[in-house]
């Protein structure tokens, strides 16, 4: 196991009823800005459910982030928060309107262009506090401290990290997620695996713990995925993947192991040029990473094949290449597709891409092998 330190400070509420705790959370006299999407908190309930914890309280609404949510939107959240002197960031719906808000909530305090949080690596010196009630289990954003944010005028898919956006509190009340469509459902536990495996699809380092632990999120999300589809009113079943994808991503699993990330990076530049879902280019780029990477990532593809989908049979080839078909088959069963085709995009989809990620110097994986060259293959083996 390789050294590490670990903290994380996010206060999780979790269960039903626990919308009506938050005004416990919030400073009284708090200038409280209330972020959200497009509409969907005022359809299932949650709007309501906000407003009457907060009755009595400064509240003032911010709606239309959009999902991968634009630089520009989050831009006139910060002119509103200026003008009402705003001092507390309620995110209230899915990981984008809480990575719009934690752009918000730190882009007062960076000198100059705030896009440079995203693309420079400029650190805000300080943040608005963040309070959340998610009603989308996928991106893990409610207990970590990075943001995926897209500027909108020149497609650009960038992501930033500051612990001054920890949220302070993260309410997840899974009922919430009854009213998620199909489409979302199977994105975030795509997501969510997928996160899972850019930290434990490496290679080995005998860190016992971490691989238990990742496998239990993939084994949880492989047995209660298809079932949330099945009947998605089921309560169990929807806190099972709620609390799964909060651990998938606040900085547990990748302590004292390598990380990947390279399906990721692929995936924020198929995003940001095509406007496929993050699920969506996920379960496409993660089997062809998988398969071209094999030579790197076979121990832990195999370990995974055995412990989560009972691959046990055949030589390692042959092992190796049953546990990508069924982590695939799995995506499938989740209702989402794993072909650049099935998306309308022919190869002539894969040139821009490269071209992104060769004009940034990227080079991706755990041990800095996926070049260009390399995203080149792994994308055309995914027409
Ligand atoms: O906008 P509204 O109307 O709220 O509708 C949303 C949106 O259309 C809807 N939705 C959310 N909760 C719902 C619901 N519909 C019905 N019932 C509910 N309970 O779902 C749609 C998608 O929402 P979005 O927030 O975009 O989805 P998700 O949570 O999957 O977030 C995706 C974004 O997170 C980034 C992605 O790149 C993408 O931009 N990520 C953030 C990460 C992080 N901060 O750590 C890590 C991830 O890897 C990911 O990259
Ligand atoms: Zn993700």
């Amino acid at each position: 196991m390789n050294n590490f330190s670990f903290s994380n400070s996010v206060k999780i509420i979790f269960g039903k009823g626990s919308i009506a705790k938050i005004a416990e959370e919030i400073p009284a006299d708090a200038r409280v800005l209330m972020t959200y999407g497009g509409g969907s908190i005022k359809k299932n309930g949650v709007y309501e459910q906000v407003k009457k914890a907060m009755e009595g309280r400064e509240l003032f609404e911010f709606g239309g982030i959009e999902p991968n949510p634009h630089f520009e939107t989050c831009m006139k959240a910060v002119e509103l928060c200026k003008k009402e002197k705003i001092d507390f960031l309620l995110s209230v719906g899915g990981g984008s309107v809480l990575d719009g808000t934690k752009l918000i909530a730190a882009a007062q305090f960076v000198e100059g262009d705030p896009w440079g949080i995203l693309v420079e690596g400029k650190q805000p010196s300080n943040a608005l506090p963040i309070g959340v009630v998610l009603t989308l289990p996928a991106t893990g954003s409610e207990m970590n401290s990075g943001a995926v944010i897209t500027k909108d005028a020149t497609k650009e898919k960038r992501d930033f990290n500051s612990r001054l956006v920890l949220p302070k509190f993260s309410v997840l009340d899974p009922e919430t997620t009854y009213s998620l469509p199909p489409r979302q459902i199977g994105n975030g536990v795509v997501d969510t695996f997928v996160h899972v495996a850019e930290q434990y699809l490496t290679y080995p380092v005998g860190a016992k713990v971490q691989d238990r632990f990742a496998e239990s999120i993939l084994s949880v999300l492989v047995e209660e995925g298809p079932q949330a589809l099945k009947t998605p009113e089921d309560y169990e079943v929807r806190s099972n993947l709620m609390w799964a994808s909060t651990w998938a991503l606040n900085g547990w699993i990748s302590k004292g192991v390598p990380e990947d990330w390279a399906t990721h990076m692929i995936g924020h530049e198929i995003t940001a040029l095509y406007g496929l879902d993050h699920g969506q280019t996920l379960a496409i780029v993660l089997p062809g990473v998988l398969s071209v990477m094999r030579g790197e990532k076979g121990a832990k593809i195999m370990q995974m094949g055995e412990r989560v989908f009972g691959v046990s049979e055949g030589d390692e080839a042959s092992r190796i290449e049953q546990s990508i078909a069924k982590l695939e088959a799995f995506f499938v069963s989740m209702g989402v597709k794993t072909r650049l085709s099935d998306y309308g995009l022919a190869e002539d989809c894969i040139e821009p891409v490269v071209k992104r990620l060769a004009d940034r110097g990227a080079v991706l994986g755990e041990n800095k092998t996926i070049t260009p060259e390399k995203v080149r293959e792994i994308l055309k083996a995914r027409v």
